[in-house]
């Protein structure tokens, strides 16, 4: 009998985004599960069990093991550094890390950037040989240079609308992002076959969609 998968899937827009992939990839998740508030959810149906996760969550579930695997973007996966198995690039919710100011922005002394990812914005501006004071916000980013808080902000840009309405501009795009599917290192040993074809299966429906 084949094991069953503990999944760490995040929570809101990712969500849906990853279950609509699971399908295509013939993984048939219950459409109930789509609008429930369980966060345990165990699909037996599909040798699976569902954990719902904080997206920034799901590394450190599956570090931990808790998980067996998970989805989780590559700006999470960057910021939080968790000794998990990067599997594959399932190229959904794609968007960038940017630096991103007011239109009149100009290097000065004493540079404040705010953002809710404090290890990739220190180490970009390390790299670089900038000194800056790094703030950590959790939301709604875009705030902290329209009222002085901040001179720039690192942060996601999808589709711009954010950046436009607020009147801010993209100084330098930092990397790309889209989700990945990562596993715990001792399950995917443990769980090679099971997991193995979850990939597999997820890896074959990205191509159908990308021919
Ligand atoms: C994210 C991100 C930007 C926005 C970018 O915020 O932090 O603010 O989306 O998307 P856009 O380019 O399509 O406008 P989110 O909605 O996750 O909320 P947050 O402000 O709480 O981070």
């Amino acid at each position: 009998m084949s094991e069953i998968i503990k999944v760490a899937m995040p929570k809101g827009r990712i969500y849906k985004k990853a279950s609509a992939l699971f399908r295509e990839a013939g993984i048939q998740i219950p459409t109930d599960v789509d609008e429930s508030r369980k966060l345990v959810v165990p699909l037996p149906e599909i040798g699976m069990e569902f954990i719902l996760a904080k997206p920034v969550d799901v590394p450190t579930y599956v570090e931990y093991g808790v998980a067996d695997i998970g989805i989780v973007g590559k700006d999470v996966l960057m910021e939080e550094s968790r000794d998990v198995y990067e599997l594959l690039d399932l190229g959904i919710a794609r968007c960038r890390m940017s630096v991103i100011a007011l239109p009149a922005w100009k290097p000065g002394i004493h540079q404040r950037v705010a953002t809710k990812y404090p290890n990739v914005a220190s180490q970009y501006f390390r790299e670089r040989g900038q000194q800056v004071e790094v703030i950590k916000l959790n939301g709604s980013i875009e705030l902290a240079p329209l009222i002085g808080l901040a001179d720039r902000i690192v942060d996601m840009v999808e589709t711009g609308q954010t950046l436009r309405e607020n009147g801010l501009v993209e100084l330098e795009s930092m990397f790309e992002i889209t989700s990945r599917l990562v596993a715990n290192r001792v399950s995917y040993r443990m769980k090679n076959a099971e997991i193995q074809a979850v990939c597999d299966a997820l890896a074959k429906a990205i191509t159908a969609k990308n021919v």
